[in-house]
């Protein structure tokens, strides 16, 4: 995607480097930062420099690939599997990271020799970002189906670019739809705590040119009620065998308001968020984060500094679930790299298998 003109991917890798679009300063400065070893990558990924389930996938990919350079010949698989389980241990929810982790494992053990491990593993890390950037494009192609000129689409958290290599779930069949020439309207949820909607989604909406309105996570229910939401599309951060949904926190609320309402509900994801051995979304665990997101707020001063506020009184303590659980049944249609299709645990079953799901529009 562009940057003031420029492609840039969300995380790439340069000469054993991992370099990434630092997530912290956005919207308010562009920056790239390096990360020159694999526990410096895992930071990353726990510090939220890099977030969204495809960007923490491919970047604990790379992590991994770090890890099997760094590795001593002697003791290299433990070594390995020391760094597996460390990057596996940053966030525990999307099932993406997890996903990454092993393929590059499973790839670096199998070969005979240390060299041909770390070989094996910035190959298979970098095709995996590849394949990343691929799916999202292909969620585009197939999404873009579902809208049409004048669609007013409600989105929550970032599911875009920034939260994949390229192109992101949620948002590629918008940006397939501007493609192609259609124009649509995106509502973006601010997304408290860390308010990934109003700094992300709109900063990559805003750099697409995509009309876009940023509301209050508590307005959503005003405007499905004024009929100014013609559907939803949210990404995932694993979805169960099932079908149950993990996402960010809120996107239960969304899918409960969009039911009563009659409006379609879409959750665009790529192969790798399905996760067959979780059977639902009540054994997908769910993340709870430092309190201090809830109790302060971070944004740019009218001087132009970036600072953090504290917002509510000293003295009052906060929950900080990061995801809910959206149960399949309020799902109207996965949006998938494979294709759109039902939430049912066959055509899920089909898809994860390789199969070809059978398209329903
Ligand atoms: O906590 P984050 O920002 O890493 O959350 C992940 C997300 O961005 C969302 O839940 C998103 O909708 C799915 S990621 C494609």
């Amino acid at each position: 995607m562009l940057v003031n003109g420029k492609a840039y991917r969300t995380v790439w890798m340069e000469q054993g480097a991992v370099k990434l679009i630092d997530q912290h300063q956005l919207p308010h400065r562009f920056e790239v930062a390096t990360l020159v070893g694999f526990r410096d990558t895992a930071e990353a990924i726990k510090t939220m420099l890099v977030r969204g389930a495809g960007a923490i996938g491919a970047a604990a990919g790379y992590a991994m690939a770090q890890a099997v350079l760094e590795a001593p010949a002697s003791g290299f698989a433990d070594f390995v599997k020391g760094a597996a389980e460390h990057i596996r241990s940053t966030r525990p929810t999307a099932h993406d990271l997890f996903f990454a982790v092993d393929q590059v494992l499973d790839a670096s053990l199998k070969a005979s020799t240390p060299e041909a491990a770390r070989e094996a593993a910035v190959k298979t890390a970098t095709v995996l970002a590849d394949e990343n950037a691929r799916a999202g494009e292909r969620i585009g192609e197939h999404g873009v189906r579902l809208l049409k000129s004048g669609t007013r689409i409600l989105t929550h958290c970032n599911a875009g670019w920034l939260a994949f290599v390229d192109w992101g779930s949620a948002l590629a069949p918008v940006y397939m739809a501007q493609r192609q020439g259609v124009e649509v309207f995106v509502y973006v949820t601010e997304t408290r705590p860390r308010s990934q909607g109003a700094k992300l989604t709109a900063w990559e909406l805003g750099q697409a040119g995509i009309p876009h309105a940023i509301i209050a996570d508590t307005a959503a229910g005003f405007f499905f009620q004024q009929r100014m939401i013609d559907c939803v599309i949210v990404g995932a951060d694993r979805i169960a065998a099932n079908g149950d949904v993990a996402n960010k926190i809120g996107t239960f609320t969304l899918a409960v308001l969009a039911r009563h309402h009659g409006v379609p509900f879409y959750v665009a994801a790529p192969r790798s968020t399905f996760d067959l051995r979780t059977p639902d979304g009540a054994a997908i665990r769910i993340e709870e984060r430092s309190e201090d997101e809830v109790l302060w707020v971070s944004g740019r001063s009218r001087q132009g500094a970036l600072e953090q506020v504290r917002i509510a009184p000293e003295g009052s303590p906060a929950r900080n679930p990061a995801f809910d659980r959206t149960p399949a049944s309020l799902v109207t249609r996965f949006i998938t790299d494979g294709g759109v299709f039902e939430p049912s645990p066959q055509a899920i079953a089909r898809f994860v298998r390789g199969a070809a799901p059978a398209a329903i529009s």
